[in-house]
């Protein structure tokens, strides 16, 4: 067999929508598991970070990626009639959704005919859940085949294993990355009658027809529709919805929103009577946010759910137009959007949200320099970061200020809790954490002892019949060895508080340490090549469980990072003014609410 090839210094460009620049380091593509798995075994598969990449409709690069891009070229469509009632369609994962749909329509199969003109590809589409017109992907899934890349099998999923959720499914949860999608099997209906046409415009489609439009009639408005809505791919770059429509509390629709904006559309969700879905594309329409502008970056006029590459934009611009977006969306109403589009980024955007011991600064009844300084870098809270990177939010410790950090910041998602240990100071705030667990339980990373103080501390939270409106967690116990949230890998580090063992966090080039006194010497191999270390430093003279300032710094010196915070500050420490003057010109002490970005992702 022939060795795949893999080209260098790709331009991906081509194989986005968004129409930005980009490029890969390297880019693989496979017509068969043979030629995958021959690319699995190359060093530049098996010595870098991968993502699996589809038609690229619902990505964003913001940065080229250094690692290697694999694209399926598998192809085919094959029809199975099983009877009047029932046919299957088998794609490969590289066919054109587009072509599928077609085929479908082309054939007399009914099922797919509202997903017309939906770009991106059968094996993304199944991951993603593509869905319009009150038809989703999942209503015609039958199985899935997939290449395993951990145990290099291929297995089928039932379209029940695949757990499709809104826009969701376990591919992009639990087993993200794990599997190449080969196949999909679709159950469709012989004949010309259409599924759903309970949505409106379709429903005015039949009004000018006079007839029940069938499934060519449905395709061919769609398509016009869309093509009215939507950018045309090949004119204005974009990725279709960037959100997707925000699941709000019922109470808070009809006691709040309902009452303050009348006119607001919203939608039951089908099996949840908890929630309303709001369509984002009106929240941000009605914010004043039609046209707005990030560099190259605009909100779409005739659809403001979608961002669109108005020209030149950059994938910074898109993710920064996002971000306002989000923010100002949620100061208005109280609605946190997130993203449907996958935001690839090489960076990780830290943002400190406490950075005192465990009494904070000013100590209570304290009326010393510091804790009377009126320089707001020495008000400290209870020391905690929130760590965004590829779409992920992950919360370092919960700390018993989270409530007001989380309102200062305006945190609108946390995807993960990372629990360094359980004292007090570090998890005092996990109640607060409600708003973050309502629409599924919220997981939270911690070593085993941690996990079971919590259930004994917070066991109304852990009982078999609990009281309503308390925080749900998903508790996952973590050994010392790496774990992936999302995709993302989570390298633990053990170190040392007095002689209770906890837990550092690296998330790619970035480190963040509390409460250490001691790091062990075989944990120092996992602090190679650290961009950006926040760690712990109690104060100037020395301490029995935390780090003081010259042990910090030599802590530093070790481990080199290009730069490093200093955090779990007491009032001793100084003021920050004093202390910074005194430090090397890599060290920096962190103040509550400062931002930090960190290089990239390994
Ligand atoms: N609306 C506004 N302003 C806007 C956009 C929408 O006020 O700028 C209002 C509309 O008037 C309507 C409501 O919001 O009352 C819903 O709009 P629309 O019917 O266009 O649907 P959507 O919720 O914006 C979703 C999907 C689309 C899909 C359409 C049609 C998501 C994230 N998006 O959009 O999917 O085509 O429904 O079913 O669920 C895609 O995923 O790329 C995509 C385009």
């Amino acid at each position: 067999m022939t060795a795949p090839t893999i080209q260098e210094n790709f331009n991906l460009t081509p194989y986005t929508t968004f129409g930005i620049a980009v490029k890969c380091r390297y880019f693989a593509e496979y017509s068969s598991v043979r030629e995958l798995e021959a690319i699995l075994r190359t060093p530049e598969y098996q010595q870098n970070e991968t993502l699996h990449i589809g038609g690229g409709s619902n990505l964003l690069f913001t940065a080229d990626y250094p690692g290697m891009v694999l694209h399926s070229l598998i192809t085919g469509m094959q029809l199975y009639r099983k009877d009047a009632e029932t046919a299957y369609v088998i794609a490969g994962a590289g066919e054109k959704w587009v072509d599928l749909v077609n085929f479908c329509v082309d054939h007399e199969l009914a099922g797919l005919e509202n997903l017309a003109y939906i770009p991106g590809e059968v094996g993304a589409s199944a991951i993603q859940n593509v869905g319009a017109y009150g038809v989703e992907a999942k209503d015609c899934i039958f199985k899935v085949e997939a290449y395993d890349r951990l145990t290099h099998e291929t297995r089928e999923f039932t379209a029940e294993e695949c757990r499709y959720g809104y826009r969701d499914s376990v591919f992009k949860r639990e087993a993200r990355g794990r599997y190449f999608i080969l196949r999909v099997a679709f159950r469709l209906r012989p004949g010309t009658e259409a599924r759903n046409l309970t949505y409106g415009p379709l429903k005015s489609l039949r009004e000018r027809l006079g007839h029940d439009p069938d499934i060519r009639e449905v395709r061919d408005e769609i398509t016009r529709i869309r093509r009215e809505k939507l950018p045309e791919p090949s004119e204005t770059g974009s990725a279709g919805s960037f959100f997707k429509n925000p699941l709000v509390r019922k109470p808070y629709y009809d006691e709040w929103l309902s009452k303050q904006w009348p006119d607001m559309p919203h939608y039951p969700v089908a099996g949840n009577d908890f929630f309303v879905k709001i369509p984002a594309g009106w929240l941000i329409e009605h914010a004043g946010l039609k046209g707005a502008r990030v560099g190259g970056a605009e909100v779409y006029p005739r659809q403001c759910l979608v961002l669109a590459n108005a020209g030149g934009a950059t994938g910074e611009d898109v993710r920064r137009l996002s971000d306002e977006v989000i923010h100002t969306v949620y100061r208005k109403y109280g609605v946190a959007l997130s993203p449907e589009v996958n935001i690839i980024t090489s960076q990780i955007e830290v943002k400190v949200l406490g950075t005192g011991t465990s009494r904070g600064v000013p100590e209570i009844g304290c009326r010393c320099n510091v804790c009377s300084s009126e320089d707001p870098r020495d008000n400290r809270q209870r020391a905690s970061v929130l760590v965004k990177t590829s779409g992920l939010t992950l919360l370092i410790d919960a700390s018993p200020d989270f409530r007001r950090q989380a309102l200062d910041n305006e945190i609108t998602q946390i995807d993960a809790v990372l629990l360094t240990h359980s004292h007090f100071d570090h998890v005092g705030g996990l109640d607060d954490l409600r708003p973050f667990c309502e629409k599924e339980d919220l997981p939270i990373y911690l070593r085993p002892d941690v996990a079971s103080d919590l259930r004994k501390r917070l066991d109304y939270c852990f009982r078999e019949s609990h009281y309503p409106g308390i925080p749900q967690f998903r508790l996952n116990e973590i050994a010392n060895e790496p774990f992936r949230i999302r995709g993302v890998k989570i390298t633990p580090i053990s170190v040392f508080h007095a002689k209770l063992p906890i837990v550092g966090y690296r998330i790619g080039d970035f480190v963040y340490i509390t409460d250490a006194k001691t790091v062990p010497e075989e944990e120092f191999e996992k602090l190679e090549g650290v961009d950006t270390l926040i760690v712990n430093s109690l104060r100037r003279t020395e301490h029995f469980s935390h780090f003081s300032l010259a042990e910090s710094l030599a802590f530093i010196e070790r481990v080199k990072p290009r730069q490093a915070y200093l955090t779990h500050l007491c009032h001793q420490m100084g003021t920050h003014e004093d202390t910074e003057k005194i430090l090397p010109p890599n060290v920096h002490i962190a103040y509550d609410g400062m931002g930090i970005i960190t290089r990239k992702v390994r």
